[in-house]
């Protein structure tokens, strides 16, 4: 059952019976909305967190969906553009930030069961960042597909640095301290070692992506989630 509380004049959905749990799950947001026809769509129930955790949005027709289970820490989510769309699938723990700014049309989504420890996302220039299911992001990470700013070849006059997607397939670890520029792709059940700097696509499944920039150094891996130590 979907409900609808207007907050600030925007339209907040929320998946519940009791409108005792409606202002359960919205509440914990700090809300700064300005503009029309944004919906956030909050369904995390009883196993799900809002803690700490806010959203800023400057623009019209943005919508985050977070899912049932979700845990939001020392989140913030910055849209200061229209047309974003963010969703979080269920049972996500996100910690960190998400920046749309500028320009709109962004979209972010992060598949089911993911773990992000800290992570600061740049999202811009129409772009997307896609974050697969059961996927663990230590602390210290950034992820951009926009590099904020134009590169411009002198000749031509022409930008040679455009927008590009980041997308990170299912079981993909990230260790900490790491940066996924423009057009990163990182592949199915790979592991990004700690303080590496991944720049393109890595078109292999199962490997162990190490360095500045990040090459391939193992092939034939995969990780598990229990801690060791
Ligand atoms: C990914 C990781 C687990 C790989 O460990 P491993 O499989 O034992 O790899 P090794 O230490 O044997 O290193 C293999 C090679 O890669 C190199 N390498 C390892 N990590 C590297 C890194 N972050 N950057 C560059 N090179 C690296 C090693 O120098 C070695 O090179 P060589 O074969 O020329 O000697 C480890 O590099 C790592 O990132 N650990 C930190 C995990 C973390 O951040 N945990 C936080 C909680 S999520």
């Amino acid at each position: 059952m979907i409900k609808f509380r207007e907050i600030l004049g925007q339209k907040v959905a929320v998946m519940c019976k009791k409108a005792k749990q409606v202002q359960q799950l919205v509440e914990p947001l700090k809300l700064d909305i300005h503009g029309v026809n944004n919906q956030i769509q909050s369904d995390v129930g009883a196993t799900g967190r809002l803690v700490n955790s806010s959203i800023h949005i400057q623009g019209d027709n943005n919508e985050l969906i977070f899912e049932k289970g979700v845990w939001l820490r020392d989140a913030r989510f910055h849209i200061e553009s229209n047309n974003n769309r963010i969703h979080i699938a269920r049972n996500c723990k996100f910690r960190g930030r998400v920046f749309m700014k500028v320009n709109g049309n962004n979209r972010l989504s992060i598949g089911p069961e993911t773990g992000v420890g800290n992570v600061d996302i740049i999202c811009g220039e129409g772009s997307r960042v896609s974050i697969g299911a059961d996927c663990m992001l230590a602390f210290d990470i950034e992820i951009r597909t926009t590099d904020s700013h134009a590169i411009i070849d002198c000749t031509s006059g022409e930008r040679v640095n455009p927008a590009s997607d980041v997308i990170i397939g299912d079981h993909v670890w990230v260790a900490a301290h790491c940066t996924l520029l423009k057009g990163s792709h990182v592949r199915a059940n790979s592991i990004v070692a700690i303080r590496s700097l991944v720049t393109g696509p890595i078109d292999e499944e199962n490997v162990l992506i190490a360095g500045v920039p990040g090459r391939i150094i193992r092939r034939g891996v995969t990780w598990e989630r229990p801690l060791m130590g």
